[in-house]
């Protein structure tokens, strides 16, 4: 077990109807409130009804920056700045899936610092002053409810880039599952496939004998796989979407990549190439891609840690270890295909002449991953493995 230091502030309300806390838990940072979301769920689903008279009731001013895409960009990130700084904003509320949370703590970072928000994604400079922001989840996937990470995207450039600080970990997370039973069976399925992906980034790594993160992984995997297709089916189903909502949350908060030095992140970075061009949804590059990204890693070093992942998650066992590995992997495939998700990159049309270009974009800042380093020429065999 390696050192280190785990500190994560994000209070979490999770249940059913937690949504009655909202304003008390705002008013302990302002009475003034950027509400952002997305394209239209929260008010199809009356969401939008129930905060708007929590905040009226408290007489909380709020002003609102709507539209926010998956992928969110960078026009909604400098929007949402003008709209903080023009109204004396003093607390950012999220209501919808990652990238409404995303976005608002790339405006949260932005709103004073003086230059363009790109910087964050491009030159990293510290966040300084970010304005407190709070969530309420709508979407169990990316765990930004409760880490400070954000990806935003910037169509000019055709990039999709990561920030993160600290501060920019939400002050608190309204998780109430029932706000999920809406999701459609793809975003299900992309988010069960992001939260399996966050946790393979971080098991699939040479640390050996950190014993409490591996089994923490492994518990979040055998829960994605239980839950995962019964909330497909069962849209309603609240023991599904509580337990896919939770294993959200934990899988990627520092809480399991605590004594293993980190995670491999090679993937996320692969698929983020995925989005920036194609717009894909996030989960569901992940899923096609992780299976070939197993499969290029698999070698006499990594093997010990698929045998692990083969008897323990999937209890496959053999007499021959690259057969127990194989067959993991391949239940792996299998598991996505089952949950609606395909297998190929063609499928979900991402055209194959811009893959050496996506491949170098991958690398631009030098080779990729722990587990495995890969270099441009490795992306591209990844890409086309899973092409
Ligand atoms: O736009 P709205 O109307 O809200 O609809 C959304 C969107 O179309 C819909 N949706 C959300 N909640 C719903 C719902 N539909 C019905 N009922 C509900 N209750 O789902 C669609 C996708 O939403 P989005 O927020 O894009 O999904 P997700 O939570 O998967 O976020 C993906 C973004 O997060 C980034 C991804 O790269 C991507 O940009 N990530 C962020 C991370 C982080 N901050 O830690 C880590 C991840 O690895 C990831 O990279
Ligand atoms: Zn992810």
């Amino acid at each position: 077990m390696l050192n280190f230091t785990y500190n994560n502030p994000t209070k979490i309300l999770f249940g059913n109807n937690q949504l009655v806390n909202l304003s008390y838990e705002i008013k302990k940072y302002s009475d003034r409130v950027l509400l952002a979301y997305g394209g239209g769920t929260v008010k199809k689903t009356g969401l939008y009804d129930r905060i708007i008279s929590n905040l009226k009731k408290e007489s909380i001013f709020f002003t609102e920056l709507s539209g926010i895409q998956p992928n969110p960009r960078i026009t909604s990130v400098r929007e949402g700045i003008r709209l903080c700084r023009d109204n004396k904003i003093g607390f950012i509320l999220a209501a919808g899936g990652g990238s409404i949370i995303d976005c608002c703590k790339a405006i949260s970072a932005g709103v004073n610092y003086d230059g363009d928000p790109w910087d964050f994604l491009t030159k990293h400079p510290p966040v300084k002053n970010p304005l407190p922001i709070g969530t309420i989840l709508t979407l169990a996937a990316t765990g930004s409810e409760n880490n400070g990470y954000a990806v935003i995207s910037n169509d000019e450039t055709e990039d999709k880039l990561s920030m993160g600080a600290d501060s920019l970990r939400p002050k608190f997370s309204i998780c109430d599952p029932e706000l999920t039973f809406t999701v459609n069976r793809w975003h299900t399925a992309a988010g069960a496939a992001d939260i399996m992906s966050h946790i393979f980034e971080q098991y699939f790594n040479i640390v050996e004998g950190a014993d409490v993160p591996d089994r923490i992984m492994e518990a979040i995997l055998k829960v994605a796989i239980k839950y995962a297709p019964i909330a497909v089916e069962q849209p309603d189903n609240y023991e599904a979407r509580a337990n896919l909502m939770w294993a959200s949350s934990l899988s990627l908060c520092g809480l399991t990549a605590s004594g293993k030095g980190g995670g491999d992140w090679a993937a996320h970075a692969i698929e983020h190439e995925l989005s920036a061009v194609f717009d894909v949804t996030h989960g569901i590059g992940l899923a096609i891609l992780f299976p070939n990204w197993m499969k290029y890693c698999l070698s006499d070093e990594t093997l010990p840690r698929f045998i692990s992942y083969a008897n323990n998650v999937w209890n496959i066992s053999t007499t021959e270890k690259y057969e127990t590995a194989n067959l993991a992997i391949e239940k792996t495939r299998e598991f996505f295909n089952s949950i609606g998700i395909p297998s190929t990159l063609k499928e979900i049309g991402v055209k194959e002449d811009r893959l050496e270009e996506m491949a170098a974009k991958a690398v631009r800042y030098g080779p990729i991953g722990k587990f495995k380093l890969l270099n441009k020429e490795d992306v591209l065999k990844i890409y086309r493995m899973s092409y």
